[in-house]
């Protein structure tokens, strides 16, 4: 649309820039640029205009639409980015774009989910304008059980993303929470879809949840304890667009590095996990067990050492830890 187009142009300028060369540069009349302008006005975004100099925008809003990432992101990028301002999940919409035939690297972002998925059935608490919710297709040519591992590849490339952005490193919580001092900042839910016939995996769907700017009392009562944001936990306010166009490279580079450049991101898990040593209970649907967390294995299992001295490699499930 010709005012993402304006807007990814405003954003990259830092001065003034003519509605002629901005008409050039996209191929459009001067007022047609005008009219993208009214348009973004109209959308909270501000931009000042000069007879002589044309227009410049003023305040950065936190912004997360098509024109934002077009401003970070190459134009054959964005051609597989879908940029939603409210869904009901993320991964769902991929989900349909990937039965449509979406090509490895689509991409379904929104800046807010009405019915957001976490794991085990819970919700993904995913208010508007706080945070970013992005879901990303792969179409693995490995077999199901190599794809398990990467959830906690994926937790590895969002804690790079926001040591980009943010300067700070999160930790990882076995196996797909980013925490802060202690609080969750995001979940991951990757979803597969196997051909029952062939056990040919048909898509792999990565969704990401990152709470960006929520304030500690924001969250619903019974997240209080245990959530956080970038902002909750820092005080400082990031850009998601910025987070968002880390979080899309850092998948790409992803992709291109799994199975094969596994040490790096087992390096990184590892040193990044917050379990080491730490006493957790793990949560079964009979009963539930403490252990001591030993160390993750080399295939980003959780080793762990039960009260009578047995040990075990947990490959998934649900684990709490006593802070
Ligand atoms: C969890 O913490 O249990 C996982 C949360 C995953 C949430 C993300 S938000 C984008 C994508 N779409 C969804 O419906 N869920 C994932």
């Amino acid at each position: 649309m010709t005012k993402d187009a304006v807007i990814a142009i405003l954003k990259k300028e830092t001065g003034y820039i003519s509605g002629e060369k901005i008409g050039q540069a996209l191929g459009i009349s001067r007022a047609a640029v005008n009219t993208a302008v009214r348009t973004l006005r109209r959308e909270g975004y501000e931009i000042q205009s000069s007879t002589n100099k044309g227009y410049r925008l003023t305040t950065a809003l936190d912004t997360l639409h098509t024109g934002d990432l077009m401003a970070l992101l190459s134009p054959e990028r964005m051609t597989s980015i879908e940029c939603l301002d409210c869904v009901e999940s993320t991964n769902r919409s991929l989900q349909l774009r990937a039965l449509e035939g979406a090509p490895e690297g689509q991409i379904v972002l929104a800046g807010e989910q009405i019915d957001g998925r976490g794991r085990r059935g819970r919700r993904f608490y995913s208010p508007p304008k706080k945070g970013i919710y992005l879901s990303y297709l792969l179409r693995p040519q490995e077999l199901p059980s190599d794809v398990t591992t990467i959830t906690a590849w994926t937790a590895v490339a969002i804690s790079r993303a926001i040591g980009q952005v943010c300067g700070i490193t999160p930790q990882i919580k076995w196996v797909n929470d980013l925490y802060l001092h202690n609080k969750k900042i995001a979940g991951i839910l990757t979803e597969m879809s196997i051909e029952s016939e062939s056990g040919h995996i048909q898509y792999v769907i990565i969704g990401i949840g990152l709470n960006v700017s929520q304030k500690a009392d924001d969250f619903p009562e019974e997240l209080l304890s245990s959530a956080g944001s970038l902002f909750s936990e820092t005080g400082t306010r990031y850009p998601r667009a910025a987070l968002a166009a880390a979080i899309i490279g850092e998948l790409d580079q992803l992709r291109a590095d799994w199975p094969q450049k596994k040490a790096a991101y087992l390096d990184a898990y590892r040193s990044s996990s917050i379990m080491m040593q730490k006493e957790i209970v793990i949560l079964n649907q009979k009963d539930s067990k403490s252990a001591v967390v030993t160390g993750i294995s080399d295939d980003f299992g959780l080793c762990v050492t039960y009260p009578d001295g047995s040990s075990e490699v947990l490959q998934g499930g649900e684990v709490s830890i006593r802070f």
